[in-house]
């Protein structure tokens, strides 16, 4: 019995990480999509070796985690980038509808791991 719960333990934890990682894969695909986030025309990420040919006309994303601790601050950048600089050329992406709530929920958490 007691091991059926830990395998019954580690099968729901292993299922709880692969969803996490399959967020955040999903996530990066809506950043790198050009029709979506197209994130890396402005931006480079260079620690994900998978976003090349980015572009320099945002800051580089890294160290997020520190840099934006509080989540909802990073969440609220994507969402409108214009509040913090009435003049950024960043696209705002939950404003003008060109993410859904949840795409922005999705690249937040990818943005937020690098
Ligand atoms: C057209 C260019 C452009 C695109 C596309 C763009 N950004 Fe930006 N982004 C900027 C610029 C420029 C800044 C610098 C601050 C400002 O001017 O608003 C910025 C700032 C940021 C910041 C704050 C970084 C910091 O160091 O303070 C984050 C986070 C960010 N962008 C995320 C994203 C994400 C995620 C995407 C894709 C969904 C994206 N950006 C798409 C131009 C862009």
């Amino acid at each position: 019995m007691r091991i059926k719960t830990t395998i019954l333990f580690s099968l729901i934890a292993s299922l709880g990480l692969a969803s996490m990682a399959f967020a955040a894969e999903d996530g990066r695909s809506l950043a790198f999509d050009k029709k979506k986030g197209n994130c890396l025309a402005c931006h480079a990420i260079p620690g994900d070796p998978k976003a090349e040919a980015a572009g320099n006309i945002g800051p580089p994303l890294v160290n997020m985690k520190q840099r934006f601790p509080d989540r909802a601050k990073l969440r609220a950048q994507i969402w409108d980038a214009t509040v913090a600089n009435p003049n950024s050329v960043m696209p705002p992406f939950g404003r003008n509808k060109i993410l859904t709530e949840k795409e922005i929920d999705l690249v937040t958490d990818y943005v937020q791991g690098l």
